[in-house]
């Protein structure tokens, strides 16, 4: 297959999302920079965005990022941003409290401050910037650095959630505002994209050992629940076979030799991309543009 074609590069006219998802320090966030540059470097307008309160992108970048998009210095093409969870989750209960105070008494609001006081409400915040900028038809390319499994597919079952609190903030009887069905419009838009294979790659990365990838199999079965196939699989921190001399080296190679065919057979519909163990830190974007030209063939 055409990694290049099928998986990285949009329809013309059309916007394409990878979203980099796996078990901590797998590689998300050094594939999601290489990819980034990659498809900048094509010529795709890039937005490399992070979910991940934690991310380093910034240091990998070689450039400072924050809640505002950035231009990369260095590279055309390519913008980044970083989501301000906290920041997010501010703005969204302002959003939702202001409209409901012109509405509502003073036990209703308590009940409605209570209900958006859950981590799910910060989640909430966070997808909603998010589909800011996934609907905003401004990128050609947007790739998504996620934080360790589990928090894109809460993202994907969020609608759900989300149009119970549309409810809440429109109160049963008035039902919904222009407003908010606008962006009940928009968001839906955006959950539509990302069930579209032609538009939204998912991509779990591993190393090949057991526990990343029995923990990557059991999050693209629940991707599989919502209609999601997992399109790439990344083997990620692969000895290179010119490396492995001693028998310390020699063994490790071939374990992982026997846990790349392992991940071929959990993984059988999607791509398969192999990426070798680095000597050095990934980082700048000298280093990622000589990766992403070698291992994106
Ligand atoms: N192929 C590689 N060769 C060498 N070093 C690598 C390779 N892939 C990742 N690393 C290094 O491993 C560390 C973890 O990588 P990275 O931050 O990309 O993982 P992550 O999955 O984003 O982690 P987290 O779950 O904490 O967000 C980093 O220091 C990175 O430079
Ligand atoms: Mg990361």
């Amino acid at each position: 297959m055409n990694l290049n074609h099928k998986i990285l590069y949009p329809v013309k006219g059309q916007q394409k999302n990878i979203f980099f998802s796996g078990k901590g320090g797998v590689g998300k966030t050094s594939m999601a920079c290489i990819t980034a540059v990659e498809t900048a470097a094509k010529g795709f307008k890039t937005l490399l965005l992070t979910t991940d309160p934690a991310s380093h992108i910034g240091s990998v970048l070689d450039c400072p990022i924050t809640d505002h998009i950035t231009n990369v210095e260095g590279q055309d093409n390519l913008y980044a941003v970083k989501i301000d969870q906290k920041k997010a989750t501010e703005e969204y209960k302002e959003q939702v409290l202001k409209d409901a105070r012109e509405k509502f008494d003073k036990t209703t609001i308590m009940a409605m401050e209570e209900e958006l006081d859950s981590p799910c409400t910060e989640e909430m915040a966070s997808f909603q910037k998010f589909v800011d900028y996934a609907g905003g038809a401004d990128f050609e390319v947007i790739v998504v650095d996620t934080a360790p499994t589990g928090h894109t597919l809460r993202l994907l079952e969020l609608p759900m959630d989300w149009s119970k609190q549309i409810q809440m903030k429109a109160g049963v009887s008035t039902g919904i505002s222009k407003e908010d069905q606008a962006q009940k419009d928009r968001f839906d838009r955006v959950i539509d994209m990302m069930k579209d294979p032609e538009k939204t790659t998912f991509s779990f990365v591993m190393y090949p050992e057991k526990t990343p990838i029995v923990e990557a199999h059991r999050a693209s079965k629940e991707l599989n629940t919502l209609g999601i196939e997992t399109q790439l699989a990344v083997g990620n921190l692969i000895i290179p076979e010119e490396h492995a001399v001693t028998p310390f080296f020699k063994n490790r190679r071939e374990m992982q030799l026997k846990y790349l065919a392992e991940m071929k057979a959990t993984f059988p519909k999607a791509a398969h991309l192999e990426v070798p163990m680095y000597g050095e830190e990934i980082k700048g974007l000298r280093m990622l543009r000589e990766i992403g030209k070698s291992i994106f063939k």
